[in-house]
């Protein structure tokens, strides 16, 4: 399988008053054609800083994007114009990203509009095909977002994502806003259009249960740095890094045979601040097995297991203890 994306040592700072702000420190992630990619962790780890850098929304600190060959930010404004048709979003929030004042049709076919594609008569008959795609029908054309649940908003912004026929979609936390009852909806009819319409996903997640199933492979991210990265059913029954073993022991199990991990690891105190991180490993003041090699230098990712990579140097050390390696 060849990568559709290739983020190499991607970092997006920001200047704030007290310092550099680095929400993406270098990370490296291969998105296959045709994959789901997770992409998980806490809530200000930079998720959405890597997500919309990757679509290049803000320009990067350093690293690169290759989409399909190209480095994407070497392209030219109009070079760029072009390539966002095949590279669409999905936002957390279905309120506050569609413009209230739009009808539904005019929401979808905005895009069209942008790029002056068909005739009027055709982005119609393009808006109908789309409504029908994600499960509402032509009757809702001319309703406005407010006659809508959460649930529906959210095929409205999945609908008009896929107004251009795009090919990678970044859906950023897309059902964390909805109420838990449709979330399983909407992740179903993701994977339904991945499947029918041959797309390449990043599905970023702030929890590890929903992704698990929409997802091939998963990276969990921490304060801007990848963590650990495999195949979703390997990090879901078999984490290896104490990062993912507490977040995981964070989900309810609804199974009581099913022992995840022999070690429950309690998250004790808060995220700390991406601003002037230290060095070594951003996790180390909330691990209970960090030693001050830990905290010396930059851990890498390293393959402990076919493609399953760990940025943590005591992983053998912790797992074979426990008999998971
Ligand atoms: N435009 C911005 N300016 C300054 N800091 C930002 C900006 N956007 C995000 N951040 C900071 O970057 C970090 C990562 O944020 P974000 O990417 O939104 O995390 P997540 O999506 O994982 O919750 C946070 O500390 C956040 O406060
Ligand atoms: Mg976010």
């Amino acid at each position: 399988m060849e990568p559709i994306v290739k983020i190499e040592n991607l970092k997006k700072y920001f200047n704030v008053d007290k310092g550099k702000l680095q929400a993406v420190d270098g990370i490296n992630l291969e998105i296959m054609h045709g994959e789901t990619f997770g992409l998980v962790g806490e809530s200000g780890c930079g998720k959405s800083t890597a997500g919309r850098t990757i679509l290049r929304l803000y320009e990067p600190t350093d690293g690169k994007v290759i989409f399909e060959g190209k480095n994407i930010y070497d392209l030219s404004s109009s070079q760029m114009k072009e390539i966002r048709k095949e590279m669409q979003m999905i936002f957390q929030d279905p309120y506050a990203s569609l413009d209230p004042r739009m009808t539904v049709e005019e929401i979808i076919s905005e895009p069209l509009d942008i790029y002056g594609i068909g005739s009027k008569k055709e982005r119609k008959a393009k808006v109908i095909e789309l409504l029908n795609l994600v499960g509402l029908s032509s009757e809702h054309a001319q309703r406005f977002p407010h006659e809508f649940s959460g649930g529906q908003r959210q095929r409205i912004g999945i609908a008009r994502s896929l107004a251009l026929d795009p090919k990678f979609i970044i859906c950023d936390e897309p059902i964390s806003a909805l109420d838990v009852s449709i979330q399983a909806q909407v992740v179903n009819l993701l994977k339904d259009l991945q499947t029918r319409l041959g797309l390449t996903l990043l599905f970023i997640a702030h929890d590890l249960s929903m992704v698990r199933y929409i997802s091939d492979r998963v990276a969990v991210m921490y304060l801007g740095h990848i963590m650990e990265i495999g195949e979703s059913e390997a990090l879901y029954e078999k984490p290896l890094h104490p990062y993912t073993k507490a977040l995981l022991s964070a989900i309810p199990i609804a199974d009581p045979d099913v022992q995840r991990t022999k070690h429950q690891i309690e998250l004790e105190g808060d995220v700390p601040s991406p601003i002037d991180p230290p060095i070594g490993c951003r996790f180390a003041d909330r691990c209970p097995y960090a030693e001050e090699k830990c905290r010396a230098s930059r851990i890498p990712l390293e393959e402990v297991l076919p493609g399953h990579k760990v940025a943590c140097i005591k992983v053998r050390e912790i797992n074979e203890k426990e008999g998971l390696l």
